[in-house]
């Protein structure tokens, strides 16, 4: 029997896919499993059991991915899940932007009175008149799930659409239709676009990239979209750029004290991916993977150990171990499997930047003896026994 606990309100349709086996507990320090939205682990303590992290949405942020990585707790996300809520947020965002929508909007509220509205507002509409998109240049900053979707789309407004992505997948690529440009730098990005939207996840690297510093290489009168993160944009170089009209709208998925303050704003409440659709399948597919990781010891998705893919279990036994990517690990490793007499069938082995992860099939079954020898082994991160 494994145990979950949700911090966050996790949709009922995932749930559903925990089956007989599993358990939900409020003590999250009982749980084998976590899922998360919103709420920030930064600052909690990891408990003992806990082997994995799942984040229902794309951004992770909220979680400390070092820390757990250092406990040996796998962090998912559901990379693609929500991709297409905030991709119709984003052509939302680049319409409300080409004309003055919102503006629009609130002078017919304010004329409800006018008996004679159908007349005034022909003389009206031209403060709000605006340009297409048709023919402008879109800049698409991270070309992942999101930055893929909403490139394909926005061609058949018939615009010109650019995209930079130093970590372009091959699945990604492949997906991306052969009418958008990818370049490989963000200044050429910045030099030819009108409109500029950003998909990139917030780490230390992306702090703050769309500063003063990158809005002076761009077009005057250039459009920011901002459907990622609102640590992304320095808000006081925004700040700056909108008086200048250096940026002529900043459409921000991220409001703040300052964001909503500035001239020329159009903010909405993280509205991206708070979808029913999206919601169902980030849990879904936050479920799946909780499932595949705790079952089969196979990482889908991982944003801090590598993807590994061992397959089912057809051997007596299956042991896993998240370790540190340093020498002499495996040699370690296959020496207590001599000791104890065991004889592996198969074994996986991957890494990313500073971890590993290890899958061994084994002609018996796993045994305590095995797990604590490997477990005391200087570079371990977490052991388990997956059958
Ligand atoms: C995401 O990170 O997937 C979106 O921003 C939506 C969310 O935070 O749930």
């Amino acid at each position: 029997m494994f145990q979950y606990s949700c911090l966050n309100p996790i949709s009922q349709i995932g749930i559903d896919r925990f089956d007989e086996n599993y358990k939900k507990v409020d003590d999250m320090n009982a749980a084998d499993a976590i899922l998360v939205r919103s709420a920030s682990m930064h600052d909690m303590e990891l408990p003992e059991n806990l082997c994995a992290v799942a984040r229902a949405g794309a951004g992770y942020n909220n979680i400390p991915l070092d820390k757990c990585a250092e406990h040996g707790i796998v962090v998912f996300n559901t990379p693609g899940a929500n991709a297409n809520g905030v991709r119709e947020m984003v052509i939302s965002g680049m319409l409300l932007a080409a004309r003055d929508i919102v503006g629009g909007i609130e002078w017919v509220k304010d004329n409800a009175e006018d008996d004679n509205i159908s007349k005034t507002m022909e003389k009206a509409k031209k403060d709000f008149a605006g340009t297409e998109l048709k023919d402008k240049k879109l800049g698409v900053i991270g070309l992942g799930a999101i930055g893929v979707l909403v490139s394909n789309v926005a061609r058949h407004f018939g615009m010109e659409i650019y995209g930079v992505d130093p970590y372009l997948s091959v699945n990604n690529a492949l997906s991306l239709s052969r009418d958008v440009t990818v370049l490989k730098t963000y200044e050429e990005l910045y030099q030819i676009c009108d409109y500029i939207t950003v998909h990139v996840p917030y780490t230390s690297d992306t702090e703050g990239m769309l500063n003063k510093e990158a809005f002076d290489q761009m077009k005057d009168g250039v459009v920011i979209l901002n459907f990622a993160r609102d640590l992304l944009v320095n808000d006081k170089d925004m700040s700056e750029a909108l008086k200048s009209g250096k940026v002529k709208r900043y459409v921000t998925d991220f409001p703040n004290p300052e964001v909503v303050k500035m001239p020329n704003v159009i903010a909405t409440p993280h509205l991206g991916a708070s979808t029913e659709e999206s919601e169902d399948n980030c849990a879904v597919m936050a479920v799946e993977q909780i499932r595949e990781y705790l079952e089969n010891g196979n990482i889908i998705n991982s944003v801090n150990f590598p993807n590994c893919n061992a397959g089912v279990c057809n051997t007596e036994g299956r042991i896993t171990v998240a370790h540190k990517n340093i020498p002499k690990m495996l040699t370690q490793f296959t020496n207590v499997f001599s000791e104890v007499g065991i004889n592996i069938d198969h074994m996986t082995n991957k890494s990313r930047g500073e971890y590993s992860y290890c899958v061994f099939d084994i002609d018996a079954a796993s045994s305590k003896e095995l797990y604590d020898k490997l477990n005391a082994i200087n570079g371990v991160l977490k052991v388990r026994i997956v059958k």
